[in-house]
């Protein structure tokens, strides 16, 4: 028995040892507080709700176009609509199980093996793993600044003739980071001039805090979807809180859209079509819940950033968007991995290391759960890593602390 080259040289999840640690904590009743989550606490929108327990009395679950229901095409047409000011038809869109997998087959749909794929440190590690298993060979781009923003001419370096796509995740997962408009429109430029697709995996878009919704590609381009390399990634969990639907979709040429379709078609077939329904739901229901979510994490933004500031050797760049924050710790412990362990050991909170996001010395820290325990997290952060620090921890949480008072 041996199992495949390409399956024994895929990473696991780096959020899983920890994960399972932390369980084990949880189970002899320790007092956890997770840091580490990728998902909003909020339950999905009543809208979403109903239109599933109308399937379901309808009592139809059958297989449906391999694309999509057209019905939740339709939505995600009107949604492109209102938030980059763009039409695209039906078959500029399809539908697949979650984001995650609509990042896999687009790269599976445009990358041949050996083509460069340029990925924007720190990114998510999802992506360098799904470069190899579509054969093609991740390229990093660091940005010099410490403000987790690239510049073109450091992207223009990393371009050869083989590059073939660039992903751009802003809002980004880990950092929080929000590129700049005038960096999109740089980007949208050189990948026109060079004939390089741009994934632009947008899954925070309206997750973000500034007044206006980060410039969407399409601003900077004069093509019509079907001529352009921009390649839009959107989906359901986060601004909904839909993670366990497992819907995303993808809008690009009809070219790049019907390869995805024949590769799907051989895979999923389609998405499961109660969660399509719900998509759909959550899509044409109020929006208002999308709002109440962006104001939740803010408000749980600036309590994690206040908290955190105790610690005077940490450099935090304020996250623009998201539900994540990436503080440099490396004043305090240069390996993410051994320091991550440390926290979860003595303060009982969970953190995720830097080092899988291609940036040692950070930690990912999620402020989607309860604003008690993202100040209760921080707080504890705080204690464990400087003892004199004012932070204040909870009367019931201080025996977890004892060794530094
Ligand atoms: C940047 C980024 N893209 C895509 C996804 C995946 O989203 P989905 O749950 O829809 O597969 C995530 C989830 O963590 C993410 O952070």
């Amino acid at each position: 028995m041996s199992i495949s080259q390409l399956a024994s040289s895929v990473n696991p999840s780096p959020t899983m040892k920890l994960n399972e640690e932390a369980r084990v904590l949880k189970a002899k009743g320790e007092p956890v507080i997770h840091l580490g989550t990728g998902e909003p606490k909020n339950p999905a929108p009543n809208t979403a709700l109903m239109a599933v327990a109308a399937k379901l009395e309808e009592g139809q679950l059958k297989y449906v176009p391999t694309g999509g229901l057209p019905s939740l095409k339709d939505a995600i047409i009107q949604y492109t609509e209102e938030n980059y000011g763009r039409t695209p038809a039906q078959q500029n869109v399809i539908v697949s199980n979650g984001a995650k997998h609509s990042v896999y087959n687009v790269l599976l749909a445009v990358v041949d093996p050996g083509d460069e794929v340029i990925q924007i440190a720190p990114y998510w590690v999802s992506y360098p793993e799904m470069a190899k298993m579509v054969g093609g060979v991740s390229v990093f781009v660091t940005p010099e600044s410490d403000t987790f923003q690239p510049t073109i001419e450091e992207i223009e370096r990393a371009v050869t003739p083989k590059t073939k796509a660039i992903i751009v995740n802003s809002p980004n997962n880990p950092s929080g980071g929000v590129y700049s408009d005038d960096f999109i429109g740089e980007i949208v430029g050189l990948c026109e001039k060079r004939d390089i697709y741009l994934i632009m995996d947008d899954i925070y878009h309206k997750l973000a805090y500034g007044d206006a919704l980060p410039a969407p590609g399409y601003r900077y381009t004069g093509k019509a979807i079907d001529d352009s390399m921009i390649i839009v990634i959107n989906g359901v969990s986060k601004i909904y809180g839909m993670t366990g639907a497992r819907i995303g979709w993808t809008v690009a040429s009809r070219e790049v859209v019907s390869a995805i379709g024949k590769l799907q078609g051989q895979t999923t077939s389609c998405a499961s079509v109660l969660s399509q329904v719900a998509a759909e739901g959550a899509l044409l229901g109020g929006q208002g819940i999308v709002e109440d979510l962006r104001v939740e994490l803010k408000r749980n933004r600036d309590e994690l950033v206040k908290g955190l500031q105790a610690l005077s050797d940490l450099k935090i760049n304020i996250p623009g968007g998201t539900f994540y924050c990436f503080p440099d710790f490396s004043a305090y412990n240069k390996d993410s991995n051994a320091l991550a362990g440390f926290l979860l050991e003595k303060a009982l909170v969970v953190t995720i290391p830097g080092v899988d996001f291609g940036m040692e010395g950070h930690l990912r820290i999620s402020y989607s759960g309860s604003l008690d325990d993202v100040k209760q997290g921080a707080a504890r952060i705080v204690w464990a890593l400087d003892p004199d620090s004012p932070a204040e921890i909870k009367a019931g949480d201080r025996k977890l602390v004892r060794d530094w008072l």
